[in-house]
C-alpha cells in the first residue's frame, strides 16, 4: 500500500493557524477531495478535531491519539493509537494507498517513510504557527506540476536510491 501525504502549503510552508488551515480556497478543497476520494486518509487527533470532530465523507478517517480512551462514533472513522497498526489495518483492508492528511506532528514523522507527496504550494505567504517540513531535494524528484490560479500542485515521488 502506497503512503502519500497530501497538504497545502503556504510559500513560507504555513500550514496551520490556531488550530485551522488560514485560508479557504474552494478550487484547493476540491483537488484534496477528488484525489482523496474512497482512499483511506491517516490525520493527527488535532487535524481531526479541526474538522470538528466529524469524518470527511466517503473515506476510511483512520485518527491517530496517544489516548488510548479516545472515542468518536461515527461508521467511517477508526482510533488507532500506534501508527504501524493503523497502516497494517489499511493494508489488510486491501486498499491501495493511504494519503496521510495531517497535521504537522504527522506530516514531520511521516515523511521520511512515505513514498509520494501531493503538495498545493499556495502563491502567497500566511502568518501560522505550524508548518511542514523541510523538503529535501536528494529525496525527493518532482513527477509533475499542475497550475491553478492560486497553487501550484507538485507531485512528488521519492527517489529510488
Ligand atoms: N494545510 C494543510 O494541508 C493542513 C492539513 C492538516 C492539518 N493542518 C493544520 O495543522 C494543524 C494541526 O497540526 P498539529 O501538528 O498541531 O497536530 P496533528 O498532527 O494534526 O495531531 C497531533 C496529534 O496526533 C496524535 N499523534 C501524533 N503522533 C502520534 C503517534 N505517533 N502515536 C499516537 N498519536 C499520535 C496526538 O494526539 P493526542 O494529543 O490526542 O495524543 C497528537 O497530539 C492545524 O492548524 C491544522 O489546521 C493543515
Amino acid at each position: 500500500m502506497k503512503k502519500i501525504i497530501i497538504a497545502a502549503v503556504a510559500k513560507n510552508f504555513v500550514i496551520g493557524k490556531d488550530g485551522k488551515m488560514p485560508w479557504h480556497i474552494s478550487e484547493e478543497l476540491k483537488h484534496f477531495k477528488k484525489t482523496t476520494m474512497n482512499f483511506p486518509l491517516l490525520m493527527g487527533r488535532k487535524t481531526y478535531v479541526s474538522f470538528g470532530a466529524k469524518p470527511l465523507k466517503g473515506r476510511l478517517n483512520c485518527v491517530l491519539t496517544r489516548d488510548e480512551n479516545y472515542q468518536s462514533d461515527y461508521d467511517n472513522l477508526k482510533v488507532f493509537n500506534d501508527i504501524d497498526e493503523l497502516f497494517n489495518h489499511c493494508g489488510k483492508e486491501g486498499f491501495e494507498k493511504i494519503f496521510i492528511i495531517g497535521g504537522s506532528e504527522i506530516y514531520n514523522s511521516t515523511i521520511n517513510h512515505c513514498d509520494e507527496m501531493v503538495l498545493s504550494f499556495l502563491n502567497e505567504d500566511y502568518e501560522g504557527d505550524t508548518y511542514f517540513p523541510e523538503i529535501d531535494e536528494n529525496i525527493w524528484n518532482i513527477d509533475n506540476i499542475e497550475k491553478h490560479d492560486r497553487f501550484d500542485v507538485h507531485y512528488y515521488i521519492r527517489r529510488k536510491i
